[in-house]
Formats: C-alpha cells, sequence, structure tokens
C-alpha cells in the first residue's frame, strides 16, 4: 500500500532504506527541516527521488545537494496515479512518506532553509 513504507518488502529497516548502516539518533538530527507539514499532492505513476537530507531545494525531491551529509534520497516507484503525502521534516519513521512526526518536532528544531552542514552519525 502506498503511503506506507514497507521494510517486509524490502527486507531492510528503514533507516537502511535511506543508506544507513543504523538508525540515526533523532534527538541530535540536525538535518534541515524544509517544511513542517508533509507535501500533498498526486503523484503520477513514475519512478521519483525522495530528499532524505532535507537539503534539497526542489523538495520533495532530491536535486543532488546531498553530499558529504551521511543520508542518501531515496528512491520511489509510483505504479498508477495516486494522492500522496510526502514527508517534509524528514522525520518520518515511514519514509518517504508523512506519519505525522511533524506534529512532535520541538520548537528549537532546525528549520528554514537548507543548511550545507553535516549531519553527526555516532559510531
Ligand atoms: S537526499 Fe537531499 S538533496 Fe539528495
Amino acid at each position: 500500500m502506498l503511503g506506507k513504507h514497507d521494510s517486509s518488502r524490502s527486507g531492510k529497516r528503514f533507516w537502511e532504506t535511506l543508506g544507513l548502516s543504523k538508525v540515526p539518533d533523532m534527538s541530535s538530527d540536525d538535518r534541515p527541516i524544509p517544511q513542517r507539514m508533509p507535501i500533498v499532492g498526486v503523484a503520477e505513476a513514475g519512478e521519483y527521488t525522495w530528499c532524505a537530507c532535507g537539503r534539497s531545494a526542489n523538495q520533495p525531491y532530491c536535486d543532488g545537494s546531498h553530499k558529504n551529509s551521511g543520508y542518501l534520497p531515496l528512491r520511489v516507484v509510483v505504479k498508477s496515479d495516486r494522492k500522496v503525502a510526502w514527508c517534509a521534516c524528514k522525520r518520518t519513521g515511514t519514509p518517504p512518506f508523512c506519519d505525522g512526526s511533524h506534529a512532535k518536532l520541538p520548537p528549537d528544531a532546525p528549520s528554514g532553509p537548507p543548511r550545507l552542514k553535516s549531519i553527526r552519525l555516532d559510531d
């Protein structure tokens, strides 16, 4: 079902789909928050690359700005036209789709225009 990340099909945990070897420490997640609400619309059938790093100027899609961020875009195949809610806060547990995590963001979470700062991932 589109809108729900089905990790059982890929056999990967959600952070592995983002190119990470382990779950990032969300308490120190300083990725930019492009938007505190999902980007809702009709996605036409096709292939998309969802920005996971928060730096893209073409949200919710990757524009290549993730270089040296520690994040990779997530490739998504939409098989038929359908309404979707792309996560724009980059904190969803069901990437690339919104799971409501934006409502739990602390007020001091980094936001605004994408920053050229690398994310720190603990070993
Ligand atoms: S994943 Fe954010 S610009 Fe590529």
